[in-house]
């Protein structure tokens, strides 16, 4: 190391002192920065990044700890990245608790977050290079929210080009966008290792999820009959000894929760590849299958999904 790039290190390790606090860092300049105190950022198996669009719950904290429980270093992301988001969405009154997330991540442990501006996520007003994949606008889910896949694929590029972790966790919950960073990493030869956690559930069975704080109270009792929903379409597919056609799936999901009057529509429900979420027509154990729904509970938009058989080898051991 030549003695300039030595006394720079030092430099940075004296604005960024080693040990357990939390460091903030608000641009791309100050978490390539906070890097550089760490001589070996990204090519030891020494970081964990999780990404987040921030308003934390348990979901994202059970993230953290399965990061730490792999690595000394873990570093968060917190940035609600508006090209994920298509005209009409949630995009402005998306939940936004800094503060509060600050102090969970502070508390779980983890070393650094990185809480960008959109300025400095997207220089340009006119970008010319996104990740477009392609395929993802034809399945359920890229059909109901079209720039949703584009936004994500995009972002989460950026991301793992500033932060430079080698391992990301992502969380089951939402398991098409785990489907496509699974993929987007292998086709674009991107050196992270890619974990899938489980889904943490309230007590009741409902997936947590920053926008459950957009349910009324009435409708979050209601709110855990789509996971019942999917659990019946699941339990219809592990009681058959044989393969089973896709409609059967289907109708033991919409039996549900057609019982239920504040499900005011049921966008789709789905019988997916846990390879290529694309659709299946037929379930068998053996091949494994993702069923995923995303329904409105009044007005609130909310997706789950189960995994059958062996599409559950896709969650990280
Ligand atoms: P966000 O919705 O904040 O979720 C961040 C991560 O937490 C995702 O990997 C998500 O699947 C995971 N997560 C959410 N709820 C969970 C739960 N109940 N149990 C386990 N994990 C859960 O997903 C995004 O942000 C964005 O699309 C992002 C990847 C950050 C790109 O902008």
């Amino acid at each position: 190391m030549s003695g300039t790039m030595a006394t720079s290190i030092k430099k940075i390790q004296r604005v960024f002192p080693r040990g357990r606090r939390l460091h903030v860092l608000r641009s791309v300049a100050e978490m390539r920065a906070y890097q550089r105190t760490f001589p070996c950022w990204g090519r030891t198996p020494e970081v964990g990044f999780v990404p987040t669009m921030g308003a934390l719950h348990s979901g994202h904290i059970s993230l953290m700890k399965d990061a730490l429980a792999k690595h000394s270093e873990v570093a968060a992301s917190i940035f609600v990245n508006p090209t994920q988001f298509s005209a009409g969405e949630d995009l402005d009154k998306y939940p936004r608790t800094l503060d509060k997330d600050l102090s969970m991540l502070a508390a779980a442990g983890v070393s650094c977050v990185f809480v960008p501006q959109t300025r400095d996520m997207y220089p340009q007003q006119d970008p010319l290079c996104h990740v477009e994949p392609a395929a993802f606008g034809s399945i359920y889910e890229g059909q109901a929210r079209p720039d949703f896949f584009r936004g994500v694929a995009t972002v989460v590029t950026k991301l793992f080009n500033i932060v430079q972790p080698t391992t990301a966790f992502f969380g089951q919950k939402d398991v098409a966008q785990c489907v496509l960073i699974q993929r987007m990493v292998r086709d674009l030869n991107m050196p992270v290792e890619i974990h899938i956690c489980e889904t943490l559930r309230d007590a009741d069975g409902l997936a947590m999820s920053s926008r459950n704080t957009y349910l009324t109270p009435v409708e979050r009792e209601s709110a855990n009959i789509l996971y019942q929903a999917l659990m019946a379409a699941k339990h219809t597919c592990e009681t058959s000894n044989s393969s089973i056609p896709k409609e059967r799936v289907v109708q033991a999901a919409e039996a549900v929760l057609k019982k239920n009057p504040l499900v005011t529509k049921i966008e789709y429900i789905s019988v997916s590849s846990q390879s290529t979420m694309q659709e299946l027509e037929h379930v068998d154990a053996s091949t494994g299958a993702v069923l995923s729904s995303a329904i409105r509970l009044g007005s609130v938009r909310l997706i789950d999904n189960v995994l059958v058989g062996s599409a559950r080898n896709m969650l990280s051991k």
